[in-house]
């Protein structure tokens, strides 16, 4: 039974934050795929650090700032957001839900937020641009073959994207060894749906220290990628270019001088280098170098309004999520993204009102203090 069909107070009743998500997926989803979506690398040391740093800040709250309605509006590359909270890319959702990318598309349209579609995506690009008419990013991986890439990104603007993400984080896949243990790749039936040929399938593969996901990147994607290419991309995307996955002020200043039009903070959700700087405490950084040209935007542990609140007062422009709204996408397809990213309208909206502000810009490091 879906979560949305149980009625309210009965033995379980439908979520009512992000988190509660994600043991119900886990009832629900084949073991192999809970392990790729829930894991990380290695120790999953960054997995929890991401989480664990929203952790260590505390309002300041103002008082008597009569906040009836916050103003949870954003923009983005010239895109008003109806609040600074947008969806990752993430390979492959059919493994969650039959409906897929389209659901969780629709629901992010439905809700005035951004979607970000994988080059890994089950439903193709052209599909997903058909089916949903809100802002669009297309997040892309380097082939071997720059043909491939081209067709991709001219592909992304032909179907109305509005910008490209080149993720820089992931040169080879960290090593999950949870997806070891599991020789995980795409289940049988699925396809890499933006490709052809064989590159529309990972193998197989029980090697050590392998997935079929790992090698398929080790023997398709392009490790050698480098600053040339991220100016390569600049100038031949008709979109403008985002650069995903940098941790460091000066990555993100060289960045910008390649003609990024935004940076996103972002440690792919500690599924990279273990041990990586959790996302929030890397973004102050980032936030100096580059926030005075060019929007900075960051993922990886978000799972409160407060979190939300607590990035854009160190200088955000918005956050990305992931694994929460794949949670509600295997409860709920549509209808679970589109309730997840209402509690977090619902969750902004009043931790606002709290915390004494009426828009974004109001949001200030005045309003912290790490513990
Ligand atoms: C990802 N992420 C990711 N990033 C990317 O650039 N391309 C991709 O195809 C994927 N695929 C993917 C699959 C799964 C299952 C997860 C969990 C993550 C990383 C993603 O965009 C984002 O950076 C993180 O998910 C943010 O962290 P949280 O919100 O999951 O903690
Ligand atoms: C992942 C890749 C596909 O994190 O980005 O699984």
């Amino acid at each position: 039974m879906r979560a949305s069909d149980e009625a309210p107070g009965g033995k379980n009743p439908p979520p009512v934050r992000l988190d509660e998500y994600e043991p119900r997926a886990r009832a629900l989803l084949p073991r192999a795929t809970y392990d790729y979506f829930a894991g990380g690398a290695e120790d999953e040391a960054t997995v929890a650090a991401n989480l664990a740093a929203y952790g260590r800040y505390r309002f300041r709250f103002k008082v008597l700032s009569s906040v009836t309605n916050p103003d949870l509006a954003c923009e983005v590359l010239g895109a008003r957001l109806a609040m600074p909270v947008q969806l990752a890319a993430t390979a492959t959702q059919k493994m969650a839900h039959p409906d897929g990318e389209v659901a969780a598309a629709r629901a992010a349209a439905a809700a005035g937020v951004a979607y970000s579609l994988s080059t890994l995506s089950t439903v193709s690009i052209e599909d997903v641009g058909a089916a949903c008419r809100g802002t669009r990013w297309f997040q892309l991986y380097m082939y071997r073959d720059r043909g491939i890439t081209t067709d991709l990104i001219d592909r992304a603007a032909e179907a109305g994207y509005n910008a490209v993400q080149l993720t820089v984080d992931t040169p080879r896949l960290g090593r999950r060894e949870r997806d070891f243990r599991n020789g995980f790749g795409l289940p049988e039936g699925m396809r890499y749906e933006n490709l052809t040929g064989a590159l529309q399938r990972t193998g197989e593969s029980a090697e050590l220290g392998q997935s079929a996901l790992s090698s398929y990147f080790t023997d398709q994607l392009d490790s050698w990628l480098s600053w040339k290419d991220l100016e390569w991309l600049v100038s031949n995307s008709r979109l403008p270019v985002m650069a995903k996955g940098v941790v460091r002020g000066d990555d993100a200043r060289r960045a910008v001088g390649a003609g990024v039009a935004a940076v996103i903070v972002s440690n792919h959700g500690g599924r990279q280098l273990d041990y990586s700087i959790a996302t929030l405490d890397a973004l102050p950084d980032v936030v100096q170098a580059v926030a005075g040209d060019v929007p900075v935007l960051v993922d990886g542990g978000v799972r409160r309004g407060t979190d939300v609140l607590k990035a854009l007062a160190l200088g955000a422009r918005s956050v990305m999520i992931g694994r929460p709204y794949l949670w509600a996408l295997a409860v709920d397809g549509e209808a679970g993204v589109s309730r997840m990213l209402e509690l977090m309208r619902q969750e902004l909206t009043v931790s606002m009102s709290l915390l004494g502000v009426k828009s974004l810009s109001e949001l200030s490091e005045d309003l912290l203090v790490r513990q």
